[in-house]
């Protein structure tokens, strides 16, 4: 039996996060390691992708969410953008379809006015032609940054309380929440990293306040299956207070699961 099978054996199903985020990182190195073009990392680590969103929608992942291109990485050599940029246009033209086919929706997240005309249209056409899919929803953010989103939603918001559409008294978290490009998705319950980094480099600093983490070194293009299941087992087995003691944490999971979830 292969180890994805035995790790799927151990998965508890009645504990999954609902939301999965993930920064993809070390394509670089996994290419310099072999001598190879950093393009040549992003194209293995773009395989990856593919094989994560089939098994986040196999095993019943609600959203999961993949940090794809940072406003900060407009920084890097022209070259290495655009071939990031076509990698992104033929993932929707060659993965859309699949997609769609199999009940997952697509949400793109991020400074999209930024992209080509192109690719935001046919980030529009997969986005739209998907809206209504119920199983997974996969979230890429591109040309993202944490900071940006919180300060686009302040933008709004005094617009908003300008315009007289909203009363500035009742802004609150779950408020302010709703104006961010995530307004309609749960935080996530984990954020993977790869290639050891421990860093948010600027990816969901509302939604993570009370995020678990799992810091693997593997290089994103060497990320696999098993090791994504790994993440969740191990996610599986913390025990997550939001601020909470742990007697009140088991009272309030027997209240809503019957059971308390860590026995
Ligand atoms: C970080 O590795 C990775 C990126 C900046 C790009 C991520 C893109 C993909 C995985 C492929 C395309 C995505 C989709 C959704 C189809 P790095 O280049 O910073 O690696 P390094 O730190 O080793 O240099």
């Amino acid at each position: 039996m292969s180890e994805y099978s035995e790790l799927l054996k151990r998965l508890d199903r009645r504990d999954l996060p609902q939301h999965i985020a993930i920064i993809m990182d070390g394509n670089g190195r996994w290419a310099k390691k072999r001598h190879l073009t950093r393009v040549k990392g992003h194209e293995r680590g773009s395989k990856v992708v593919k094989y994560i969103v089939e098994t986040a929608a196999e095993i019943g992942i609600k959203v999961l969410s993949l940090y794809a291109f940072s406003k900060e990485n407009w920084n890097r050599p022209k070259e290495e953008v655009d071939a990031l940029m076509q990698l992104l246009h033929r993932y929707l033209l060659t993965e859309g379809n699949n997609l769609i086919k199999n009940g997952i929706r697509l949400t793109v997240i991020g400074d999209l006015n930024s992209l080509s005309p192109k690719l935001r249209e046919l980030i529009t056409d997969v986005c739209e032609r998907s809206r209504n899919n119920p199983k997974t929803r996969v979230v890429i953010a591109l040309s993202y940054s944490g900071r940006y989103e919180i300060v686009e939603a302040v933008k709004s918001i005094i617009k908003d309380v300008q315009s007289g559409s909203l009363d500035s008294s009742v802004i609150d978290e779950q408020m302010f929440n709703g104006y961010l490009f995530t307004k309609d998705i749960p935080d996530p319950d984990l954020l993977i990293r790869t290639s050891a980094e421990k860093r948010i480099s600027n990816f969901m600093l509302w939604q993570i306040a009370y995020t678990e983490l799992y810091i693997t070194k593997t290089l994103w293009p060497d990320f696999t299956k098993a090791e994504f299941l790994k993440a969740i087992i191990n996610f599986q087995k913390r025990e997550r207070r939001f601020g909470m003691t742990g007697d009140q944490l088991i009272t309030q999971q027997i209240k809503s699961h019957g059971y308390p979830l860590n026995e």
